[in-house]
C-alpha cells in the first residue's frame, strides 16, 4: 500500500537538531563571540594529521573505497594505541571495525546487537545525541539519573541500576570520563555496572570518546576489566583527544560474534569511512601523543579557568562543565537565561538534552576557545548570573 507523505514511524521520535527549535536559532547566530555550547575544539590537530599533509603522490587511489573494516594503516595505528593507552588487554586486529566517529559506532553498535522494543539503561546526565542514536533502532532508552551523583559515597550505582531494569532491557550505555559531568567510574562503581550486567545478561555499550581526557591520574580502561569482558562492545573516537570531530573517524571493538554482526552493518549502512580521514587518523594516532600531551595541559588550564570563575569544582575529565543554574532562573526561565547568555555573547547548552532531571542545569565546553577567551567569557556569564 503506497504510504507517501508519511516517514517511518521510528523518526517520529527524533529531530534533525539535538536541541529544540527554538534554541536551533539562538546557537546559529553568527555573532556570538564564545559559542560554547558544542563539544568542539579551536586546537588544529597535529601537523601530521592535518589534511596540508595529504597528497594524492603519496597515497595513490586516496579518494577510493576504502576496505571496510578501515586501511591497514590504520588498523596498524589502532592496535599499536589500544597496546599504549591499555596495556593488559589483547584486541586482535580481526575485532576492530573502523567507523564513520562515535557517532556512527554507537549507532552500528545498537543496529547490530538491538531489537526494537528493547531498552537500553542509559545514565544521566548524558552525550546528548545518545538518547536518539538508540531511538533511532526503534529501541528505547532508559534515564538512570547517576553520572552527577558519583562522588557521593553513599550513592549505590548497583541499587539504581537494578531498579531500571525490565525484561526488556539489553544493554547498559557508560561513558566514563562522562559527557556532560566528567565524571569517571571509579573501581567499586565499574564492579556494580559489571555485577548488573552479567546478572541479566546484558551488552555494555563503552563509550570512550573521552578516554585521553583526564585532568589527574589515568583513569583505567573500563572495557579491559575482566567482570566486562566477552559482553562488552567499545567505541572510540579521534574527535576530541586528536581536534578532529570533522574527519569522522572512530573505531569499535568487542567480542569476534558481535564484531561480526557490527561489520556487516557497517557494510549496508555507511560501507567505511572516508579514507582520507583514515590516513590522517592513523597520522595522528601514531605522531599524536605529545601533542596529546599538550592539549591535555591547555584543557587543564582553560577547565580550571572556567570552574574557579562560576565558582564550582572542576570535573576529572571531558571537556564540559554541568552546573545546576536554578539560582539564576528568573520568570522566563532556562529559555530566558540561555537568550541572556547568548545576547551577553555566550551560548550554553541547557542540561534538558542532557536528560529530564536536568531541566535547570547549564552545560559549558571548555575546549571551544582558547584558555584567555574562557576568561572573558565566564566574566560575561557572571555579569548575567550576577555574580
Ligand atoms: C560521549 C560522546 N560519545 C560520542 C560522541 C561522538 O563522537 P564522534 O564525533 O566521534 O562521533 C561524543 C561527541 O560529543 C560524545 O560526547
Amino acid at each position: 500500500m503506497p504510504r507517501h507523505p508519511s516517514t517511518s514511524p521510528i523518526t517520529r521520535s527524533l529531530t534533525a537538531y539535538v536541541f529544540s527549535a527554538s534554541r536551533k536559532s539562538a546557537v546559529q547566530a553568527t555573532d556570538v563571540p564564545y559559542k560554547l555550547h558544542i563539544g568542539d575544539t579551536w586546537l588544529e590537530p597535529v601537523a601530521a594529521a592535518q589534511v596540508d599533509a595529504l597528497s594524492c603522490a603519496q597515497t595513490p587511489g586516496i579518494h577510493r573505497y576504502a576496505p571496510v573494516q578501515g586501511v591497514p594503516e590504520l588498523l596498524d595505528a589502532i592496535g599499536r594505541k589500544l597496546a599504549r593507552r591499555t596495556p593488559s588487554a589483547v584486541v586482535e586486529r580481526e575485532d576492530i571495525q573502523v567507523t564513520p566517529g562515535c557517532t556512527g559506532a554507537m549507532a552500528i553498535m545498537c543496529r547490530a546487537l538491538l531489537a526494537p522494543g528493547e531498552e537500553v539503561l542509559l545514565p544521566s546526565p548524558y552525550w546528548p545525541l545518545i538518547k536518539g542514536v538508540i531511538n533511532s533502532v526503534g529501541a528505547a532508552p532508559v534515564e538512570v539519573p547517576m553520572m552527577h551523583r558519583l562522588a557521593d559515597p553513599t550513592f549505590d550505582v548497583e541499587a539504581v541500576l537494578e531498579a531500571a531494569v525490565t525484561p526488556r532491557t539489553s544493554a547498559i550505555y557508560v561513558n566514563s570520563p562522562c559527557n556532560p559531568t566528567g565524571a569517571v567510574l571509579n573501581d567499586k562503581q565499574a564492579a556494580a555496572v559489571a555485577r548488573v550486567a552479567a546478572r541479566h545478561h546484558l551488552w555494555i555499550f563503552c563509550d570512550e570518546v573521552y578516554e585521553d581526557l583526564y585532568y589527574g591520574a589515568e583513569p583505567p580502561s573500563l572495557w579491559a576489566r575482566p567482570d566486562f569482558a566477552g559482553r562488552t562492545v567499545v567505541g572510540h573516537s579521534l574527535s576530541k583527544a586528536y581536534a578532529m570531530a570533522g574527519a569522522r573517524v572512530g573505531w569499535v571493538h568487542g567480542p569476534r560474534d558481535a564484531m561480526q554482526a557490527i561489520r556487516a552493518m557497517q557494510t549496508f549502512h555507511a560501507y567505511c569511512a572516508a579514507r582520507p580521514m583514515q590516513m590522517s587518523a592513523a597520522a595522528a594516532l601514531d605522531h599524536g601523543d605529545e601533542w596529546l600531551d599538550g592539549c591535555r595541559g591547555v584543557y587543564a588550564e582553560a577547565c580550571q579557568i572556567a570552574a574557579h570563575g562560576l565558582g564550582i569544582d572542576a570535573p576529572d575529565g571531558g571537556t564540559f562543565l554541568f552546573f545546576d543554574a536554578e539560582q539564576w532562573l528568573g520568570e522566563g526561565g532556562m529559555a530566558e537565561l540561555l537568550d541572556r547568555c547568548r545576547d551577553a555573547g555566550v551560548t550554553l547548552t541547557p542540561g534538558s538534552a542532557s536528560g529530564r532531571d536536568f531541566p535547570n542545569h547549564l552545560r559549558l565546553s571548555f575546549t571551544a576557545v582558547p584558555p584567555e577567551q574562557i576568561v572573558d567569557a565566564v566574566a560575561r556569564l557572571r555579569s548575567v548570573f550576577g555574580t
